[in-house]
């Protein structure tokens, strides 16, 4: 078997990269082929500098990134050893990954690798239903799997407590004039291939409301069609939080989110209680957990929707230079 990347096996991971969600579908990457293997960098020109002050969440964002490119790799039969932070000079530069030994790639990964097309953040009320054992605990499995912790949220009043931090968190936020321009900034109306395609961005929030919604679409929400009484809400949780603690957790976040799509069930991220430290720090009480909490997701069953925009990979991806 041959060894090594080809360019095509990268390119085509990188297009599976950028399929990884990101605060407000900024896309916040860069991908750089370099002697043989591929970069993942952070784009500091994609930052959100109101919503996003201390760079968590474009932190988190390419290490989903990064997941979905080791899979793709590692499904293409040459899985990727990855260095996170390989040069101290340059701490833009997120991960090095070089070829491994080349094998056939489990049938796990390949689950999870077609699960990368199908993923979207769902902001639509969930039908009642409740997520079964085996698929909460596969849940679980995933995050733990990328050294992360995933705890689950259970109980009318665990959940009601909850609800309360995340609107609370919600409040503070919304009395930034700069936070809710950005958010603004980036609502598409029409066709773009970056931002929350109005129509994805989920229904108007209403005052009974259990969790805050972002205020992405506003769509109007047909009388009755209220969101789901009692939610499934998993919070992901990484054992530190330096920079490269965030990397880790942004790749336990997107094994997280595959491992849900390849189980039927839809999943959105609610990240107001994160952004709002006094509301983290709620959070963490709250669970108990040794570490910090990074992102919190609702799960369950949900209506079908579609894949938002991304930019082309040739947008993002710089290639090695040739010499003649
Ligand atoms: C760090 C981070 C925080 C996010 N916070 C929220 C949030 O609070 N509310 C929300 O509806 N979506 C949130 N998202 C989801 C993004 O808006 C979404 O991934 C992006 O618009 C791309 O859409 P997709 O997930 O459908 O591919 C967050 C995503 C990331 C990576």
């Amino acid at each position: 078997m041959e060894t090594g990347f080809t360019v095509e096996q990268l390119r085509a991971a990188a297009v599976d990269a950028v399929r990884a969600p990101s605060l407000h579908n900024t896309q916040p990457w860069r991908f750089r082929l370099r002697d043989g293997g591929i970069e993942v960098l952070v784009d500091p020109d994609r930052r959100l500098p109101a919503t996003d002050p201390t760079g968590w969440g474009v932190r988190i964002a390419c290490g989903a990134a990064l997941f979905n490119l080791r899979l793709a790799l590692a499904v293409a039969g040459t899985p990727a050893t990855v260095r996170l932070r390989p040069h101290p000079a340059e701490p833009d530069v997120v991960a090095r990954l070089v070829p491994d030994v080349p094998r056939r790639p489990a049938p796990a990964e390949q689950a999870l690798h077609a699960a990368i097309p199908r993923r979207f953040s769902n902001r639509a009320p969930f039908w009642p239903d409740p997520v079964p054992a085996d698929a909460r605990w596969r849940l679980t499995e995933a995050a733990r799997a990328e050294q992360c912790w995933l705890e689950l949220v259970v109980g009318v009043s665990a959940v009601n407590a909850f609800g309360e931090i995340a609107r609370s968190a919600h409040r503070v936020l919304e009395r930034s004039p700069e936070y809710r321009a950005e958010r603004q900034e980036w609502v598409r109306t029409a066709p773009a291939r970056d931002g929350i395609p109005a129509a994805s961005g989920g229904p108007q929030g209403e005052p009974q409301d259990l969790l805050p919604s972002r205020g992405f679409g506003g769509l109007d929400r047909a009388p009755g069609r209220d969101f789901e009484p009692e939610p499934l809400v998993a919070v992901l949780g990484s054992p530190g939080n330096t920079a490269v603690d965030q990397f880790v957790a942004g790749q336990a976040l997107q094994r997280v989110l595959l491992t849900a799509t390849d189980s039927g069930l839809a999943a959105s991220l609610l990240s107001q209680p994160i952004e709002v430290p006094s509301a983290r720090d709620q959070l963490r009480l709250s669970l108990g957990r040794f570490g910090t909490p990074q992102m919190v997701l609702r799960v369950g069953y949900g209506q079908p929707g579609w894949p938002t925009p991304r930019r082309d990979v040739d947008e993002v991806l710089d290639l090695p230079v040739v010499r003649s």
